[in-house]
């Protein structure tokens, strides 16, 4: 993961590496640092945590200097510690890099590096590349800017695995090098200099024009001019830059404390966005101008795989219901983490949806790709739409949430349920689903955001039934079929912020092995809405109640009978089933919410997390 800055700056560097950096803190934050060309030298500053810390450092201790790269890191290779944190040097100390991805031969490089005399003083692959291209550099007739290219075709040539990469060495002066081959890298043109930056948005500020590397791209800058080599050693053309969109608008937590939070509240909006303009009521469908496929050729398609990570890997679990129930069209649920080692039976009929709210995961781009290559129709459904995925995709889906700070997804999973409700609805209505069913569905749709509102408006009352569970040490969340999905979802949140141990399952499993978990100390999450399999999971939640076992149950409004039964019940409006899963996963983003503030975690950022994971 990781994320890259580099400047060649008309003023100083280090103000756009620090902000820039701070931008990047999704790719990762567990530790940060700068290099900075003085004139003569490379100075650098290195901290483990926040970007923030490491402005505070070089506010005490600035670095004077136009052209600079920095990093913040997630480790993948060597602990969290400031001899790991990047920029890593050569022996010299005078060639400093940056790097996002991994080298999967950096063992075999390290080795025969040492052989010949090199000195590591971190446990990364990266430090690698820096000793070997300052190995090729030092031994070069004349060490000019021409020389420092040749080095990193060298390198690059000699380098398997994912890597963007932002170097500068002191002899070299004002002149950057970066490459990339899996790992996305950006050069960025604007009046207070030339960037790069492992995305667009980081520096959408200061340029007006960008050029996105290709695989297998070395760019060199130096602040007037970039030209564009290959690791290959072909003859590279320098690509046009295109003009840059205006950023996202970046607003603050607000009256929230946390950003998750704020996003949790941001629902009803963001699902209208989501829908805004995309219904036809004359044909009772959904229309998506960015698929670019007509009626006939969607009426092609004889099967659909949604593939992603995470809790949008849950999304696709609960699309896949609804895409079948409305559309009686096959649908398989893949994770893009193993999709390409499981070669999936692909062909020209079945489309593959390669969903991501980044549009940067590393493992859901390969997906995509490998889909490609088995000739696939390749579709993205995604937040950031000037992402990878957005760009390699042949049509999509945006999701227009805006942008999701806390790592912990939750406003782009319910506008990703609901793209996949209308795609459903499409399908359908260009197969047999009737019109009558197609207005319903979109009255149904329309009046979500609504619902959804009101769910919000029980955030207090499930934050005093979280107090109450605070000191548990596993939980449990049931749920029957499109609610499967959400209970997986309920516990992912629940992990990923509040650290406590927690599995989601269908309600029907427990008896097959999950009961032996359930006791006084273990609670149980059970999705009971009044719907066709509600009698089946009050037997459920009999079974866990029979074994002392704590039972918190979101159910119907109304509904006694569940009220009576459990500890505690979450009750929400009466909704056609197809609706549910959006309107039940909302208590579950607040319940894991208030646990995790309730016990002091760090919500937005929790440990070993990142935002966007960019590596495999
Ligand atoms: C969600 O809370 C997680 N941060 C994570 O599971 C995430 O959904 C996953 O990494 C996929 O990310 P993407 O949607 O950006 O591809």
């Amino acid at each position: 993961m990781c994320g890259i800055i580099g400047c060649i700056g008309e003023a100083a560097a280090q103000p756009f590496l620090i902000e820039g950096l701070g931008r990047l803190e999704y790719r990762g934050y567990d530790s940060a640092g700068v290099a900075i060309w003085n004139g003569k030298d490379i100075e650098t500053r290195k901290t483990v945590g926040r970007v923030s810390r490491l402005a505070a450092t070089l506010n005490d201790s600035p670095i004077d200097g136009d052209t600079g790269i920095s990093h913040t890191r997630w480790a993948t290779h060597g602990a969290v510690t400031e001899q790991n944190a990047h920029p890593h040097f050569d022996d010299s100390g005078r060639l400093a890099l940056v790097h996002n991805g991994v080298l999967e031969n950096h063992k075999a490089l390290r080795d025969g590096l040492i052989e010949r005399g090199h000195n590591f003083v971190s446990q990364t692959d990266t430090e690698v590349l820096a000793h070997l291209i300052g190995e090729t550099f030092d031994i070069s007739p004349v060490q000019n800017r021409e020389a420092l290219v040749a080095a990193v075709k060298s390198a690059l040539g000699q380098a398997l695995g994912t890597y963007g990469i932002g170097l500068l060495h002191a002899d070299t002066g004002r002149f950057l090098i970066a490459a990339r081959k899996g790992s996305p890298l950006i050069v960025g043109f604007g009046d207070g200099g030339q960037f790069l930056s492992s995305d667009v948005d980081a520096i959408a500020d200061w340029v007006n024009e960008v050029v996105y590397l290709e695989d297998g791209d070395i760019a060199a800058l130096d602040g007037d001019h970039f030209e564009v080599h290959r690791v290959s050693g072909e003859e590279a053309a320098t690509p046009a830059p295109v003009r840059v969109e205006a950023p996202p608008v970046r607003e603050g937590k607000g009256r929230y404390a946390h950003f998750m939070h704020k996003e949790i509240h941001e629902q009803p909006e963001t699902l209208r966005e989501a829908m805004k303009g995309r219904f036809d009521r004359e044909g009772a469908t959904a229309t998506f101008s960015g698929l670019q496929r007509t009626n006939e050729e969607l009426r092609e398609w004889h099967r659909i795989v949604l593939t992603g990570c995470g809790t949008t890997y849950h999304a696709a679990l609960a699309g896949e219901s609804l895409i079948e129930a409305m559309a009686r069209i096959p649908v398989e649920c893949e994770y893009a983490s193993e999709f390409r080692y499981r070669n999936v039976p692909l062909d020209s009929r079945t489309a593959v949806f390669a969903m991501s709210q980044s549009g940067e995961t590393a493992d859901t781009i390969a997906a995509l790709r490998e889909s490609k290559r088995k000739g696939a129709p390749t579709l993205g459904i995604c937040n950031n739409v000037i992402s990878t995925i957005a760009r390699e995709s042949e049509g999509g889906i945006g999701l227009r949430a805006g942008l999701e700070i806390g790592v912990a997804a939750t406003k782009t999973f319910t506008s990703q349920v609901v793209a996949l409700s209308m795609l459903g609805l499409l399908l359908g209505r260009i197969r047999d689903l009737p019109h009558a069913e197609g207005m319903d569905i979109i009255r149904g749709l329309e009046s979500l955001p609504e619902l959804v509102a009101r769910v919000l408006e029980l955030d207090e009352e499930i934050s005093h039934i979280a107090a109450k569970y605070v000191s548990a040490r596993n939980f449990l969340f049931m749920g029957r079929q499109a609610n499967f999905p959400i209970a997986l979802e309920g516990a992912l949140k629940m992990k990923e912020i509040s650290y406590i141990p927690a599995s989601g399952y269908p309600s029907a499993e427990l008896k097959h092995g999950v009961i032996a978990l359930v006791n006084d100390e273990t609670p149980s999450i059970f999705l009971a809405p009044q719907d066709g399999v509600y009698e089946k999971n009050l037997s459920n939640i009999e079974e866990v109640k029979a074994r002392k076992g704590p039972v918190i149950a979101v159910g119907t409004e109304g509904d006694e009978t569940l009220a009576s039964l459990c500890d505690d019940v979450i009750l929400l409006p009466q909704v056609p089933d197809f609706l549910a899963p959006v309107l039940n996963v909302i208590p579950l983003q607040l319940f894991a919410y208030h646990t995790a503030v309730a016990l002091g975690c760090d919500v937005d950022k929790p440990k070993n997390l990142a935002k966007s994971v960019t590596v495999e």
